[in-house]
């Protein structure tokens, strides 16, 4: 049975709560930890979890807990620090996206998993969704042909009170705007899908949000070889349509799901339609995929309980958590130095390093509110997908 703790009981910690609580036979949750342990204590009875012990200090419930798991859902500048101690105390992480809010500070984080030997995880709970898997296994069966264009629309919405949370809206301690916490959700899908691009363009700009430091909307064009995605990061999307759109040689998948393949009349011009036999050969691929047992955070912890009973890796390793925050960084450079980026992002790139992003980003606005805590329903995942 394997010991779990929590560390950052706020909005998004009950995704993982209500994950492990799935496995009771697996494992069970015996410590919580947050700044406010009265918020703790009221997590533990509200998720009925009788003998977990209370903690208002993360340290100490990796030093005292006794615990083989910890998942870490506190805000993303305390990431790296905490998964650090977790591992070098020999306990397997499962870290909330985004990994951390530098790559130097991914680095630190996988040399102290090689050394460990246990395991880590970043969170990318849309891996673990029927229609990305779909995707993906259509992309995987080569039917599109070779890619010649992607669109990724991460469209969110935020109001103005989104950023008056205390760790939100600053470079400082949030890290960035929604191309770090929330596209980061795409940026992960476009690596899982297409790899990693080989250049980034970007723009950067908050149009919206006169209560934050940080970008609320970016628009970058990515190149993989002659290929070209354009991905849109925003909180300023009312009704959240998020889409990713994939242009091959012979047809075009897209999530929601769509499918579509013209052929061409004698002079080139499209017959709408016209391939329909690839349509029915792809969608057969589509209608093949096996339904997942678990979604969503349930999915990739159910992944990493099993990882640790079989010794395997897990579905989503450090190094895939490395790699967003490697490709938002480039955005960030991109936006703020004007210049194309070239990957991979080198040690010696100023931008690699923890704290340049800070010193040289634009402070679009002045963060006037800050409150601890709010009410509110959180979503996870748009509201329209
Ligand atoms: N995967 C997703 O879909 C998703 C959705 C929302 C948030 N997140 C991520 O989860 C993380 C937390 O976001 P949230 O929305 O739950 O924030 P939140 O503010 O609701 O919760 C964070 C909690 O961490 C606690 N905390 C802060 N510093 C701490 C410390 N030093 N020690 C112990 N506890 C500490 C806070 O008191 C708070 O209760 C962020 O990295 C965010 O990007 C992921």
């Amino acid at each position: 049975m394997l010991k779990i703790g929590i560390i950052g009981v706020g909005n998004i910690a009950d995704e993982h709560i209500r994950g492990y609580l799935e496995f009771p036979e697996q494992c069970e949750i015996v410590a919580l930890s947050d700044l406010s342990a009265e918020k703790a204590e009221a997590k533990r009875v509200r998720f009925g979890l009788e003998g977990a012990v209370v903690y208002s200090d993360a340290e100490r419930l990796i030093a005292d807990a006794g615990v083989d798991l910890v998942s870490i859902a506190t805000p993303p500048s305390s990431h790296a620090e905490f998964s650090i101690a977790a591992l070098r105390a020999g306990i397997h992480v499962i870290v909330e996206k985004p990994m951390a809010a530098s790559v130097e500070d991914c680095d630190a984080m996988l040399a102290a998993q090689r050394e460990s030997g246990r395991l880590l995880s970043v969170i990318a709970q849309n891996r673990f969704r029927d229609d990305l898997m779909i995707l993906k296994e259509v992309l995987d069966s080569g039917l599109i042909g070779s890619i010649s264009h992607v669109r990724i629309d991460s469209a969110w919405w935020r109001g103005l009170p989104y950023y008056d949370l205390w760790w939100r809206g600053t470079w400082e301690s949030e890290g960035g705007g929604p191309t770090l916490n929330h596209a980061i959700h795409h940026i992960d899908l476009s690596l899982w899908l297409l790899g990693r691009p080989e250049a980034v363009v970007s723009m950067i700009t908050n149009v919206q949000h006169d209560n934050a430091e940080v970008e609320d909307l970016s628009v970058a064009i990515l190149r993989y070889g002659r290929a070209l995605a354009q991905l849109t990061s925003s909180v300023v999307h009312h009704g959240e349509r998020q889409e990713i759109v994939i242009q091959g040689e012979r047809a075009q998948i897209a999530q929601p799901w769509s499918v579509a393949a013209d052929s061409a009349q004698p002079n080139g011009f499209p017959q709408r339609g016209g391939n329909r036999e690839l349509v029915t050969e792809i969608e057969a691929v589509a209608a093949a995929h096996r339904p997942l047992p678990h979604v969503g955070h349930t999915g990739q912890i159910a992944d990493v309980l099993d990882a640790i009973a079989t010794g395997r890796a897990p579905a989503v390793g450090g190094e895939d958590g490395r790699s967003a925050v490697e490709l938002v960084t480039a955005i960030y450079e991109s936006g703020i130095e004007g210049a194309v980026v070239h990957l991979p992002l080198r040690p010696d790139d100023p931008y690699y390093r923890t704290g340049t992003l800070v010193e040289r980003a634009p402070r679009f606005y002045r963060k006037r509110e800050s409150v601890y805590d709010q009410d509110g329903a959180i979503i996870v995942g748009a509201s329209t997908v």
